[in-house]
């Protein structure tokens, strides 16, 4: 099998796969990236996954590649994996790397293959594959289309691929599903050693599509509504995360997702309940998903919240321009979008650094894996070496990424190099009672000032 595209998702599949026993070739346009893959090297931060690529590269069943003659010579099956970002002149998903990866394999393939689409996409993306394929592939090729996507989460990536909670076969043929659950047999084999269950749902290519962008809505709405409690919470003096517990016991609502701090942000979630939006509309249901504006809006709303709580700590006046927070120093620890993952895409932490920059804060920010990414994308602050150092001389600390480095990190010990000693907790993910034993004014979403 092939993955092209070897981003998060199409490089996880690709090294998981081989690590199933498949015979697997990845492809990318980005001669670096596969140069990088090819030699044992991950890209991107993803816990196991360089242990995974090292194994299966020496094992034989994986090599990388920019020959698309290759890659449609070598596959019986093609998993499409490229990237669909929010396009820049809207809310809608950017569908360019598809249609080139689409139709740079279909123009080389000279026999039957099934060409499976895994990349988030806007409903009817499948239907247009198949017929860019239909327009490039050879006519005698009968190659065929299916929609399978994919749920990883970022930070357990290998473990989402290795052991999914369920198949999705968007699929038209017998064939097609037969050839699916054969480039899946290994993962069903495991899942039966382990004395677990795969759920396979076998449907249209609409209804495929519609599930990961259905998914994803319903997460970001999980997220919104506890972070819109929160904002309840703190005009009524209550405490979010006891009601998140409290109402998280009832099974029907389940207690996962509803973590409320600073919002929802990443490679999937903001882009992709803002592709949804944009499809529904171009369906004539926009009123639909009207709700899903509302959800991006409490999201914003949670990173503008930190600017206001630094400057109430802070004891700054709010200007016309909000507050100002000149001449103060401020220590961001966090900078990519959740812990274990180096990734700053619409990261909520990084937003809130930059607009703690532009209220005219020093912004100092630290991050056990994010550095490089997030000063590629906010060069007005600095970047320190450790927590330590970015906490020397701070009025205000604010924890932004609950990764666990700052979650078991010592008040008392920070207590002492800061210049104030005021915590934002924009995660929920600190102890206040340990942070106030130890002098610390403490705050955090959604909950009491005392
Ligand atoms: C998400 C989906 O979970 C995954 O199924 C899909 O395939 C891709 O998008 P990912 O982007 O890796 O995965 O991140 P996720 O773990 O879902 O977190 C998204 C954001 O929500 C993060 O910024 C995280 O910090 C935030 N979040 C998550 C909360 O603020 N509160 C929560 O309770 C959970």
């Amino acid at each position: 099998m092939t993955f092209l595209g070897t981003g998060y998702l199409g490089a996880t599949y690709a090294i998981c796969f081989a690590e199933l026993g498949y015979e697997v070739i990845g492809f990318d346009v980005d001669q670096a990236k596969i140069e990088r893959l090819g030699k044992g090297e991950v890209p991107f931060h993803e816990p196991g996954l360089d242990e995974l690529l090292r194994k299966n590269l020496a094992g034989g069943r994986l090599r990388f590649t920019t020959s698309m003659e290759e890659v449609a010579e070598f596959g019986d099956v093609h998993f499409i994996c490229v990237g669909t970002p929010q396009r820049a002149d809207g809310m809608a998903a950017d569908l360019s790397y598809v249609e080139s990866a689409v139709t740079g394999l279909a123009q080389h393939l000279h026999r039957k293959a099934l060409i499976v689409g895994k990349s988030t996409v806007p409903v009817g993306t499948a239907e247009w594959v198949e017929q860019l394929v239909r327009r490039h592939a050879p006519g005698e090729s009968g190659v065929e289309v299916a929609w399978s996507p994919e749920f990883l989460q970022e930070g357990f990536a290998v473990e989402d691929v290795l052991r999914p909670n369920r198949v999705i076969f968007g699929v038209k043929s017998e064939w097609a599903v037969g050839l699916l659950y054969e480039a899946h047999k290994a993962l069903f084999d495991l899942a039966t050693t382990e004395d677990r269950e795969v759920p396979v749902v076998v449907t249209d290519f609409a209804t495929a599509e519609l599930v990961k962008v259905a998914a994803n809505a319903f997460l970001a709405t999980k997220i919104s509504f506890i972070n819109a409690m929160a904002e309840i919470c703190e005009a009524a003096g209550a405490d979010v995360t006891m009601l998140a517990r409290s109402i998280g016991y009832d099974q029907r609502i389940g207690n996962k997702f509803l973590r409320a701090g600073i919002g929802f942000g990443g490679g999937c979630l903001p882009k992709d309940i803002r592709a949804f939006q944009a499809r529904a509309q171009e369906l004539g249901v926009g009123e639909a998903l009207r709700f899903l504006h509302e959800v991006d809006l409490i999201n914003q709303r949670r990173r503008q919240r930190i600017v206001q709580l630094s400057a109430e700590l802070l004891d700054r006046p709010f200007g016309p321009n909000g507050p100002d927070l000149s001449g103060t120093r401020i220590a961001v620890l966090g900078a990519t979008f959740k812990p274990n993952s180096d990734d700053v895409r619409d990261s909520p932490a990084l937003s809130v650094a930059r607009k703690l920059t532009r209220s005219g804060a020093d912004v100092y920010i630290y991050d056990p894996e994010g550095m490089d990414n997030a000063s590629r994308e906010v060069s007005e602050a600095t970047y320190s070496k450790s927590i330590v150092d970015a906490v020397t001389g701070a009025d205000l600390v604010c924890v932004l990424t609950e990764w666990e480095e700052f979650r078991n990190a010592d008040p008392a010990v920070l207590g002492e190099i800061v210049a104030g000693k005021k915590v934002i907790d924009g995660r929920n993910c600190l102890d206040a009672t340990v942070w106030r034993r130890a002098g610390w004014e403490f705050r955090a979403m959604g909950r009491p000032a005392q």
